[in-house]
């Protein structure tokens, strides 16, 4: 291994070397006919390149190292560099896998071009095949082909040697907020090609049916061969006349000895175009012949017709300006790291069709190209970013001209390999690499080669949002505030789009003022959407008795986001990782698991293609899809009553515009008394991403309101209550006490709000009995709890009524504390009561400002599952708008509660300590009975861990608190 010359270039310190004898990026699809070299390789790790070689052993490929228990674990650090020295060092501990098989060359590859493509390594690739060095590659998240003809003898064994090395030069441009693994994330296969053959195929397909499609020819075999030409087919789906493309003639050929180039072209007529609610494909065949017709060379491309332009403020698709409803993707695994199989991506991609998204921003690196082909046919819009953050260093290696080829080669290799996919819309530089002259150059390298899309890079406009820099179409800063966006759309100086790259950071209990958000951009030209960070809670599977990754699928290991037994979800630090960020990784709006979070459904109601209004007895119906009508969904009436009756009507949809409205008659006769009326929209047929009845959205309105009534007090004995004044009674086993306080989020902990509230002692209240009056069956029992921002004066008023007690409340919060978690009641109930009925809001859990997704009804969940297990235990499982509840016990026994006003209600198995003190939900004991907690006022989620905390409309105010109950047994 010394003397090996690609050791000898020392490519892990050398940013100037981003390949050796690697071949061009290109579009050509080679995976047909392809031999597939994934499965068992021989491997071992070494401390660092060159180090000599120790013990093999088997490993999967594709497969990160770091999930597969050889030695070397995963590590997640934000944007810190796991070591200290500047780019382009790298650690002198550097683990380096050498992987190794053999592989039978098919007999038949004789005379062939016979290439090798390594879909992905981590994060520098040395290959070496019958021990000839045979290339280099740099980019842990492209392909790279390297051509084998000379190495290898067709009917022969060949032995394939990967080398990768974990940390190089490169590791400084691939910061990007995530795990740091090592080794083959993608597969592995050998091809083989005639020697005459497509080096390239460029489609360009617009919406008005005109299809180009370039293609570019090489022989390996020396000079191009006499009269060569090309044809294409499209599938005739829509015009069998347009399938076939003529031969073309001599003179559009442009020819020279090595390179040949040839344009193929049709309009097809009366096109289907492609968007993300009508991703229409065609499918297209390029055929390279000789002279003599017959075939030396195929690929196969699925079309899209479509156009993407900025006019003006706005970004067009096929003319029309489109909503962004997007989501920040990694390529991410619970078991495997990230590499995920087709399987995997699809089920993201249906995940997230059917909770409303239309878009994703592939952050922060091309992601598998299977991704690409899925979005193309489900329908996504894509923003391509390129593998470059440079966070730790960014603003040195921006301009650092040694840097300067492997930031053009990886954004270049991007495009060369998705410029054929309708579903990339926007090419990214990357992420959060300041802005220096080798954006610029990248910039330069887009522009020319793909001028039909537009390109962003947050960097480029970050201080500027109309910065006319080179390297941004679009202002895409990341958490800006909702006022700030706002204010930037009504100044006039607004001249790009504003689509945010990143924004509503998911980190645990998250996602406040979602609704907000887009109230702003569907009502202000110049707002466009954004894309949520992020789709994934990055929790890696551990196995607790050893601390190690439990590596491949195994069954029954989790499920609705929980673990098996033994087993938690790892963030950073748990393998032992050091430096880390901790539970930072875990931001997304689905588990690790992919279970979707509450949020999920508060976004599918924002994103819903139909809305519902309500006036005066006349509903209207909105489409508010840009593409389509309404006649892919069904929908039926459910008109809910406070009286806990519901009817249900069949809902025909009217025939509506995209952008339209319509009005429909009322279909039941206006109630008495409180109710609502939901529309329960659903799939009306079998759609590739939901079967036939799948909901789509549950748009709401409310019908009419009912006077709330006051029990009156009823004679009988004295409300027992001990010499503290505490409630006795049989169902509680802790009595009704004030409570300020909640389990700190994740935004709470790192927005900074919770360290207040431990400032002030809210965490742990001292209640102290200051007056306990009995007048008759009433009491009144007035309280005191000191604070660090003053004393909060507590009064409870407990009166006997028909069938139980009426407990009125009353909390002044002095003006120092301006910010509680929240002002309500908390009690705990005896076990057995496991299943919680409500009137309100749900079923999903529900915050003051994530409240917009969840319709008022009549619920019904075991307790047990109205906690949410976010990955690191916090606040959960709250509902908001509730009315009225039951708890009870399979025996109907339990206790009901009426709330004087809706409110926010928790009822779970934990106390806002206990949760507080866990690290993991494995650390967590159930309670036999029920914590409930009857919310006055709840502080709003925010976002604070990575953005704008929530907006002051929902936080708790200082002052007087009123709010009653009633409490009676079953
Ligand atoms: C952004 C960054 C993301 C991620 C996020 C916080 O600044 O682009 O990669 O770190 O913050 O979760
Ligand atoms: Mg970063």
């Amino acid at each position: 291994m010394r003397r090996d010359p690609l050791l000898a270039l020392r490519p892990w310190e050398s940013p100037e070397v981003t390949s050796w004898r690697r071949l061009p990026m290109n579009a050509v699809d080679r995976r047909d006919g392809a031999l597939s070299l994934d499965g068992s390789w021989h491997f071992q790790l070494v401390p660092a390149p060159g180090a000599s070689s120790g013990e093999w052993t088997r490993i999967e490929v594709p497969g990160a190292w770091t999930t597969q228990d050889v030695g070397d674990l995963p590590q997640y650090t934000n944007f810190r560099m796991p070591w200290d020295d500047f780019p382009p060092s790298s650690p002198a501990t550097n683990p380096t896998g050498v992987y190794e098989r053999s592989v039978v060359i098919p007999a038949d590859w004789a005379g062939r071009r016979i290439v090798l493509q390594v879909g992905a390594a981590e994060s520098v690739l040395l290959v070496h095949v019958n021990g000839t060095p045979v290339g280099i590659s740099k980019d842990s998240h492209l392909a790279a082909e390297f051509d084998l003809s000379a190495v290898v003898r067709p009917g022969d064994p060949a032995t394939v040697r990967l080398t990768v090395i974990k940390w190089s030069d490169a590791s400084h441009i691939e910061d990007q907020d995530q795990w740091w693994h090592g080794g083959i994330t993608r597969s592995v296969l050998l091809y083989a090609t005639d020697p005459l053959h497509l080096a390239d195929v460029t489609v360009r397909a617009r919406q008005n049916g005109k299809l180009w499609v370039d293609c570019q020819v090489r022989n390996t075999a020396g000079a191009l061969p006499e009269g060569w030409y090309a044809t294409g087919a499209l599938d005739g789906r829509l015009l069998a006349q347009d399938a076939e493309f003529d031969r073309l003639n001599a003179d559009d050929l442009r020819v020279s000895d090595f390179l040949g180039e040839v344009r193929l072209s049709t309009t097809v007529r009366d096109v289907r175009p492609w968007t993300a609610e009508t991703p229409e494909l065609y499918e297209l065949t390029v055929r390279l012949h000789r002279a003599d017709g017959s075939v030396a060379d195929t690929s196969s491309h699925r079309v899209g017709f479509r156009d993407v332009e900025i006019r003006g403020r706005d970004l067009l698709v096929n003319g029309a300006r489109v909503f962004i409803r997007g989501v920040n993707r990694h390529d991410f695994h619970p078991l495997t790291g990230r590499t995920v199989s087709a399987d995997d991506m699809r089920a993201d991609l249906v995940v997230l069709k059917r909770f409303g998204f239309n878009a994703i921003r592939t952050a922060h690196y091309p992601n598998d190209p299977t991704l690409l082909d899925l979005a193309d046919e489900l329908g996504f819009y894509v923003v391509d970013e390129a593998n470059i953050e440079s966070h730790d260093h960014a603003h040195e290696i921006a301009d650092d001209p040694r840097y300067l080829g492997a930031f053009v080669d990886r954004v270049s290799r991007m495009v060369l390999r998705d410029k054929n996919h309708p579903s990339v819309v926007i090419w990214s530089l990357g992420n959060e690499s300041d802005y220096g002259a080798n954006h610029d150059a990248a910039a330069g390298w887009v522009r020319r080669h793909d001028p039909t899309r537009p390109l962003q890079y947050e960097g480029a406009a970050k201080l500027d949002w109309a910065d006319p820099s080179p390297a941004s179409d679009i202002a895409c800063p990341m958490y800006a505030p909702i006022e700030e966006c706002i204010v930037h759309a009504l100044s006039g100086e607004q001249t790009k789009p504003l689509i945010q790259c990143e924004y509503s950071h998911a980190m645990g209990n998250s996602n406040g003022t979602l609704a907000d958000h887009w109230a702003a951009i569907e009502s202000i030209p110049g707002l466009q959407g954004g894309f949520i960070w992020e789709f994934w809670d990055h929790g890696i599977l551990q196995r607790v008795s050893d601390g190690r990754p439990a590596g491949r699928p195994g069954a029954g290991l989790y499920d609705n986001g929980v673990t098996a037994p033994g087993h938690r979800w790892a963030y950073g630090g748990d393998f032992g990782d050091s430096p880390n960020d901790g539970v930072f990784c875990a931001d997304g709006m689905v588990f690790p698991d992919r279970t979707p979070k509450p949020a999920m459904y508060e976004h599918r109601e924002i994103a819903a293609p139909v809305r519902l209004r309500y006036r005066q007895g006349v509903f209207l119906v909105q489409n508010r899809q840009h593409f389509r009508g309404l006649d892919w969904l069904a929908a039926e009436w459910i008109l809910v009553r406070a009286d806990g009756r519901t009817h249900t009507a069949t809902a025909a949809l009217p025939d509506v515009p995209p952008g339209g409205s319509e009005t429909i008659p009322m279909p039941f006769p206006l109630p008495e008394g409180e109710s609502w009326l939901t529309l329960r929209v659903t799939t009306a047929d079998d759609e590739p991403w939901a079967p036939r009845g799948t909901d789509v959205c549950l748009p709401q309105v409310r019908l009419s309101t009912g006077a709330t009534r006051v029990p009156e007090p009823v004679a009988g004995p004295p409300v027992e209550v001990d010499e503290d004044g505490l409630l006795l009674h049989p169902l509680l086993t802790s009595p009704p006490v004030l409570s300020l306080w909640r389990a700190p989020t994740d935004n709470d902990e790192l927005g900074g709000i919770a360290a207040r509230w431990r400032d002030w002692g809210l965490d742990a209240l001292v209640r102290k009995v200051v007056d306990v009056q009995r007048e008759g069956a009433r009491v009144t029992v007035i309280a005191e709890y000191a604070t660090g921002a003053g004393t909060v004066h507590h009064e409870q008023v407990i009166t006997r009524i028909a069938g139980g007690l009426r407990i009125e409340e009353t909390a002044e919060l002095p003006e120092e504390l301006d910010d509680a978690a929240r002002v309500g009641t908390v009690f705990e109930t005896v076990a057995g009561l496991d299943v919680l009925d409500w009137y309100g809001q749900g079923p999903w859990e529900s915050y003051p400002d994530r409240s917009a997704g969840p319709p008022v009804g009549h619920h019904s969940l075991p307790v047990d599952e109205l906690f949410t297990p976010y990955l690191r235990p916090q606040e959960s499982g709250g509902r908001h708008g509730v009315r009225r509840f039951t708890l009870s016990a399979p025996d109907a026994t339990g206790l009901t509660v009426e709330l004087g006003a809706p409110s926010q209600v928790s009822v779970t198995r934990y106390r806002a300590e206990d949760l507080a003190a866990a690290t993991h939900h494995d650390e967590l004991v159930p309670r036999p009975g029920c914590v409930v907690h009857l919310d006055a006022a709840h502080r709003g989620l925010g976002t604070a861990s990575c953005g704008p905390d929530t907006s002051p409309q929902y936080l708790v105010a200082p002052g007087t608190h009123r709010w009653s109950w009633t409490l009676r047994v079953l």
